[in-house]
């Protein structure tokens, strides 16, 4: 293995230095940086700096670069399209590869029965227009969504998170008709109680309190799901929660959305998280790592709820021609192998932190699946009380020693690596974190 991460000018370089200065006056400060990182290339896990530093990437671009970055099949496919064509709109004409690309994510979509799907740019629009499909197809004005719950940033999407204020100050109101409720998050269940004796109380709350008391059932459209939390914290239901939730949804003749932006395209080692827990979703919204960088959102359902009509919805660049052959690239390597290894690899990373969790009071919490993967950091094991700070200041140590990390939820560390990470990258990592954590004594 290459003698990588190497750091060889303080952070930020001269370099980085300069072009920080230069965002500062151009670029938006709505953006949250955790570390001055200026990337010039990638490749992989290694990451460039722009002053010639080399780290490891355990962010994959925010759980985007599935096939790690650069993936040379990947590029390929890009220049092969981009030679043919650049851009059409879907929404007025057809292109092949947008046709592939619907089949393929169609025959992919779990459950029986004919799929249909629709193309946008990004996370936040499968997340806009799942939301406006459910409403067209059900007619009904409510939904359920739950608390640290990240959808996205446009009016719909945000309506439907709760993650932080600070996404949503200044901004009401918002969409009308949403109500959230506590998600099955165990380490701090908001009921008190502990699995499995609860007999997921959680779930039995929304029909024997909400639905009794303020929540006529039959005027909700849709439950809006992440299968795991993703921004929240990665945060990963007892193996029963979906299956439970999903039959009350089946009760009433509500639509059960699930939210793969972050968990989707291989990540947890199946193809959608919501597979390890047994429920075929009414409608998945996806993003991230399905064209492996390049911007892409498809919303798949099936076919008898996709029944909105021409000019109901639609978006200019959505499912653009060289977004879907970096999609189709992608997905034939995940099928290929990338996503078995999320599963083999991501035990291997479980492993290690389990095992460093031994060691170190602050890791209150290893969770994940596959390579979906946090450590919650508290001041105390018995208090859990959640160590803010010190989970900013590891991130910003990893990042200094050469890891890149990012955080999720209020305390938690996530590692999400590309799909193609391997054992010597994943002990890298683990000795890197295990130095950081040491040295800050915590
Ligand atoms: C679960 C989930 N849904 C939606 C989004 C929004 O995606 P985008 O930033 O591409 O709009 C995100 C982004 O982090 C996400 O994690």
């Amino acid at each position: 293995m290459k003698k990588w991460p190497l750091i060889h000018t303080p952070l930020p370089g001269p370099k980085a230095r300069k072009l920080i200065n230069q965002d500062r006056t151009y670029v938006s400060p709505s953006y949250t940086r955790y570390y001055p990182l200026v990337v010039e290339k990638a490749k992989g896990l290694w990451v460039h700096d722009v002053d010639g530093n080399i780290f490891l990437d355990f962010t994959a671009g925010i759980a985007v670069c599935a096939t790690g970055h650069c993936h040379p099949r990947v590029i390929k496919a890009i220049k092969k399209q981009a030679d043919l064509l650049l851009h059409m709109s879907g929404t007025d004409f057809y292109y092949t590869p947008q046709i592939i690309l619907a089949k393929k994510l169609a025959d992919l979509m779990p459950g029986k029965g004919a799929k249909k799907v629709y193309f946008g740019n990004s996370g936040a629009e499968a997340v806009e227009a799942a939301f406006k499909l459910a409403r067209w197809h059900t007619k009904r004005e409510l939904n359920l969504a739950f608390y640290g719950a990240f959808h996205g940033r446009t009016m719909g999407a945000l309506s439907l998170t709760a993650s932080k204020t600070i996404q949503k100050k200044h901004y009401n109101p918002l969409v009308p008709g949403i109500t959230h409720i506590p998600f099955s998050y165990c380490y701090r269940c908001p009921y008190n109680l502990s699995y499995p004796e609860c007999e997921l109380g959680c779930v039995q709350w929304v029909e024997d309190t909400l639905f009794r008391t303020t929540i006529p059932p039959e005027e909700v459209a849709t439950i809006f799901v992440e299968p795991i939390q993703g921004e929240g914290g990665y945060i990963v239901p007892p193996p029963e929660f979906h299956r439970e939730m999903n039959k009350i949804a089946k009760k009433y003749g509500i639509l059960y959305v699930a939210d793969e932006v972050q968990s989707g395209m291989g990540r947890t080692g199946k193809m959608f998280a919501m597979e390890h827990f047994g429920v075929d979703p009414d409608i998945i919204a996806l993003a991230k790592g399905i064209a492996s960088g390049m911007p892409l959102g498809a919303l798949t359902a099936r076919a008898e709820i996709m029944d909105w009509e021409a000019g109901s919805h639609a978006s200019t660049f959505g499912g653009n021609p060289v977004s879907c052959m970096a999609a189709l690239a992608t997905i034939e390597l995940l099928e290929e192998g990338l996503m078995k290894n999320a599963g083999v690899q991501g035990k291997h990373l479980m492993d290690g932190l389990v095992n460093l969790q031994q060691s170190y009071e602050c890791m209150g919490d290893v969770r994940g699946k596959g390579l979906m993967v946090a450590v919650e950091f508290v001041k105390d094991r018995e208090t859990k009380e959640p160590a803010r700070t010190w989970r900013n200041d590891i991130i910003r140590h990893a990042f200094e020693k050469g890891l890149l990390l990012l955080g999720c939820g209020e305390n938690s560390i996530r590692f999400c690596p590309s799909l193609t990470v391997n054992t010597a990258e994943i002990d890298k990592c683990l000795s890197i974190f295990d130095d950081v954590v040491r040295e800050m004594a915590l």
